[in-house]
């Protein structure tokens, strides 16, 4: 069946997409999420078991969206109803565009923060943070400040839309093609400046040096989320961004260098923060502050501290941003795509709506009571975990078993490969690919989903 094609779009080749695609996977995830969570989870057993799932599970289920991205060329709602009309699969491309609603809404806050902190690195508040106390107090002053919290997230947002709103290849491509090149060298720079600290050997040991003694479903599962989360699977994200893509562009390759590229990162990211932490004698468990706590001191005791610290909240938020740019990119193109707004509207809109809807997750870091969870919380979690575990882990999981089972059992793995085939190259391993997306992801993410509802564990 051919799909009618819309005037929607295109990356200019290869590159456009890898590099738009990697800034999408390139986030948070790697330089927050991923080394904190390393941390909680001892180190290297959490690293080598990452880097299992990242190519056993990672790797297939992007391919398997970048197939069907590519084949129906349309939004994820679009993508499933050019494939199975009058069915029920485009719910699944419609929780998809929910999701990337709902993870935007909260990302955009955290996203916000590191504009905060770069701030504060540039007219120096940030030298005052010289202990672990000072410093958790500059954290919270920050975050549960409404106003602060809420315009720092605002401004985030606008950046995104402005960007958005220009287009595939002049606004997405064109932003990435200076940020992610600008991303590599801050990070490049960093990690030599970390690995070169006295004491930094021990720091590169923990990330690298496998204690298997620390290995429980708790690690392999904080593996497995973090492994789709960085990846930014199971949403439809890279539905939309293989959409883009043009036929005569060989799509296995370009699909596996953005999985190389996001792995690269995340593991740069922990020579950054590992060796500096060790050298300065900092405990790496130290949770979700890690970057924004626990580095500042550090930065502080370096020589040359403030420069570092202005490049690495840079790295934070330009990473961050082009991974806020691909979360509303898959909503704007449904509402482009599906319900014919221009996407002037549709970023400008959208954008709006989720500042709206990100507003309670600002205010629960402390600043309203209510939203904050604990004790006087109306719930346990505050609202920004919550938002994290419903939008950033369930659903992003049950999406990944749910394309898999598609794209395995009623699309059909041949259907699938002649897509990623599509110009000619050949996907290599196609036959184990097929076994992996058909049988193992989605039973192996069907686990992890009922670990974290039976457990209440979030990452
Ligand atoms: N992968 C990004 C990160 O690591 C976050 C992200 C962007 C994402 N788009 C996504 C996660 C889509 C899941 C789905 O920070």
């Amino acid at each position: 069946m051919s799909v009618p094609s819309l005037d929607r779009g295109q990356w200019s080749g290869k590159l456009g997409f890898i590099l738009a695609a990697a800034g999408s996977a390139i986030g948070l995830g790697n330089i927050w999420r991923f080394p904190y969570t390393a941390g909680e989870n001892g180190g290297g057993a959490f690293v080598l078991i990452y880097l299992v799932f990242v190519a056993l599970i990672g790797v297939p289920v992007l391919l398997a969206e970048l197939a069907i991205g590519r084949k129906t060329q349309r939004n994820p709602v679009g993508a499933f109803k050019a494939l199975v009309p009058a069915s029920w699969w485009p719910l699944v491309g419609g929780l998809g565009v929910l999701t990337g609603f709902g993870i935007l809404a909260f990302y955009s806050v955290v996203a916000g923060w590191t504009l905060g902190y770069l701030f504060m690195a540039v007219t120096g508040a940030l030298h005052e943070a010289t202990t672990a106390d000072v410093s958790g107090t500059i954290f919270t002053g920050l975050v549960a400040d409404p106003l602060w919290a809420i315009v720092l997230s605002g401004l985030f947002l606008v950046l995104t839309i402005v960007i958005v709103r220009g287009g595939v290849s002049g606004g997405i491509e064109r932003a990435t093609k200076i940020l992610m090149p600008l991303l590599f060298l801050i990070l490049l720079a960093l990690a030599v400046r970390a690995t070169t600290l006295p004491g930094a050997v021990e720091g590169i040991a923990y990330l690298f040096k496998p204690d298997f003694s620390r290995i429980d479903a708790g690690v392999v599962m904080a593996a497995l989320g973090q492994a789709l989360f960085s990846l930014s699977l199971g949403m439809g994200a890279m539905i939309t961004y293989g959409s883009y893509l043009p036929e005569r562009e060989n799509m296995p390759f370009a699909g596996v260098s953005v999985a190389i590229f996001d792995t690269l990162i995340a593991v740069l990211a922990g020579l950054i923060i590992f060796p500096a932490l060790f050298a300065a004698g900092g405990d790496p468990s130290g949770g979700p502050g890690l970057v924004f706590i626990v580095l500042p001191t550090i930065f502080n005791a370096l020589p040359g501290g403030t420069v570092v610290a202005i490049a690495f909240y840079a790295l934070l938020a330009i990473a961050a941003l082009t991974s806020t740019i691909s979360l509303l990119e898959v909503v704007v193109s449904y509402f482009v795509d599906e319900r014919g707004w221009s996407r002037e509207k549709a970023a400008w809109l959208i954008g709006g709506l989720c500042f709206v809807l990100a507003v309670p997750s600002a205010l629960s870091q402390g600043a309203v009571a209510a939203l904050s969870g604990g004790d006087e919380g109306l719930i346990a979690w505050d609202f920004l975990t919550l938002n994290n575990n419903v939008w950033g882990n369930y659903s992003l999981s049950i999406g990944a078993i749910l394309i898999c089972i598609f794209v395995g059992w009623k699309w059909g793995l041949p259907n699938a490969i002649a897509s990623l085939e599509a110009s000619g190259d050949r996907l290599p391993a196609a036959g184990a690919w097929g076994v992996l997306v058909k049988y193992v992801c989605p039973v192996v993410i069907l686990i992890l989903l009922i670990f974290i509802v039976a457990t209440g564990t979030y990452f």
